[in-house]
């Protein structure tokens, strides 16, 4: 039982490759690599939902929605965020190595509570992915709709109709062609899009500093050319209700729209690349959370001024707004740039994946032959396609709104342990160099903890139950595999693949 609890040493997580990474990073590359991975599916579509909530197909109210409340929302999670944000610093300066909240884990809990994160992180980066490749598919329908109008039953999933409240989606059930009886509803754009992005990262594209920059700048212009163009169309009538379901909507709107702030953390992991880690990591954070902050409130303010907030409701709600305030034109635009900036999220939480997965089978947690590099192009193909496949077919039918949910409750999970794991580092490590240190760091990693569980519990039972049957699949998975085959528990070094 006590080999569960065995944590790896530090200096084991830390490679032990003797060249080290060039450390070329400073605060203001870490802003823009925050935004290229945080501004996405969550602004451009989980907004829709925060705002206007749910409901099932028969009209029962399956979640409350914030209305212009919303900015509150918006702003108590950047504070919330803000306080995982220095834990992650602390860990990531401390342990800079691939699979992040895993590899941290892995140091301050030991290895069952390791297995379960890098679990419970398949959950952010690749049901997350299914998330985005389902939003991704909404907007990129409405680009093309001028030129091509493709049916409802080739970009939607089944279960995506299945759960609408929207006739006209949930009806593509009985309109659908049928295959022995059994409806035909396939996202196809979900699906292209996630192996078109598998087959970049094979032949090992990877964002490079400079595309980001350009991606970027394509999302700021787009969400500017949003609020410039909807300030000027507001109708303040629009703004009363403020916070038509009180608190509890904007408890259960945040817990949605938790999804626009996930992807900081994975900028973490660059910890090994920064300069002067001591002040560049938290700086670079808190300003890239604060930023996308700033700009959620005023996107936020702008939708819900633009269109009665029961409008909201749909999958592309920014040009869903556009159209209903009869700025079709505009909406177009607003299409066109949410389809590059949500390709940007998929890049970089598909390219995040395989490299879980790559330390976990370097620690023996996985199979080995999983982790092994391309010959050619140096990448590790066979986790990357393993997931790219996965993921694409889980796009193809999946609801998106289930995704969202399943993929917040997961991340939230990781967050209150690596706020919790800062803590048993101080207590297990005192004396361990750590380039920086979490001020108040009792307050902020309890803090941090409790609203992180605070945010998880505004999620529906629906999120609750995946969520629970996802870490027994996990528990037993390990049961089976990673405690027999574990380095660690066999006394044996990570394995270097390269
Ligand atoms: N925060 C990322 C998004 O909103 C995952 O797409």
């Amino acid at each position: 039982m006590k080999s569960l609890w065995a944590r790896k040493p530090i200096a084991d997580v830390i490679p032990d490759d003797g060249k080290g990474m060039r450390r070329t990073l400073g605060t203001k590359d870490l802003i823009f690599l925050s935004i290229g991975a945080v501004i996405g599916a969550g602004i451009f579509s989980t907004l829709g939902t925060a705002a206007a909530g749910s409901l099932s197909p028969t009209g029962a109210v399956l979640r409350f929605g914030a209305g212009p409340a919303l900015i509150v929302s918006f702003v108590l999670l950047g504070a919330v965020c803000a306080l995982a944000a220095l834990c992650y610093a602390e860990l990531a300066a401390m342990i800079p190595q691939a699979g992040s909240a895993y590899a941290y884990s892995y140091a301050s809990f030991g290895e069952l509570i390791a297995w379960i994160i890098g679990w419970d992180l398949i959950l952010e980066y690749a049901v997350g992915n299914v998330a985005v490749a389902i939003s991704w598919s909404g907007y990129f329908s409405s680009l093309i709709s001028p030129f091509v109008e493709l049916p409802g039953w080739l970009t939607h999933g089944y279960f995506q109709a299945a759960a609408s409240s929207n006739p006209a989606i949930h009806g593509l059930i009985e309109s659908a062609p049928r295959i022995m009886g059994v409806p035909v509803l396939l996202n196809v754009p979900a699906f292209m899009i996630v192996m078109a992005i598998t087959w970049l990262l094979v032949v090992g594209v990877r964002e490079s500093t400079r595309v980001n920059a350009v991606m970027v700048m394509v999302k700021l212009a787009v969400l500017a050319l949003f609020v410039i163009v909807g300030a000027q169309h507001i109708d303040t009538a629009n703004y009363t209700p403020f916070a038509p379901n009180g608190f509890t909507g904007i408890h259960q709107g945040a817990a949605v729209v938790f999804f626009a702030y996930i992807g900081f953390d994975a900028i973490s992991t660059a910890a090994e690349e920064v300069k002067d880690p001591q002040r560049t990591m938290p700086r670079g954070l808190l300003w890239g959370l604060g930023i996308c902050t700033l700009i959620y409130v005023i996107v936020g303010a702008v939708a819900t001024g633009l269109v009665p907030y029961q409008q909201l409701a749909s999958s592309d709600p920014l040009t869903h707004a556009f159209n209903v305030a009869g700025l079709q034109r505009f909406g177009w635009i607003i299409s066109a740039g949410a389809v590059v900036s949500m390709s940007a999220v998929l890049l970089v939480f598909q390219y995040g994946q395989p490299r879980i997965f790559y330390a976990m089978a370097r620690d023996g947690l996985l199979p080995e032959g999983a982790a092994k590099l391309h010959k050619k192009y140096r990448t590790p193909h066979v986790t990357t396609i393993i997931t790219g496949v996965l993921v694409a077919c889980a796009a193809l039918v999946a609801d998106d709104v289930a995704t969202y949910d399943l993929t917040n409750i997961g991340t939230l999970f990781a967050f209150v342990l690596v706020c919790l794991g800062v803590l048993v580092l101080r207590v297990t490590e005192p004396d361990r160099h750590r380039p920086f240190k979490v001020p108040f760091v009792w307050f902020v990693g309890l803090g941090g903890a409790s609203a992180c569980f605070f945010v998880m519990k505004g999620l529906p039972a629906n999120a609750w139950k995946g969520f629970g049957i996802w870490l027994v699949i996990g528990i037993v998975l390990y049961a089976v595999y990673g405690y027999r085959h574990s380095r660690l528990r066999r006394g044996l070094p990570p394995r270097n693949f390269e």
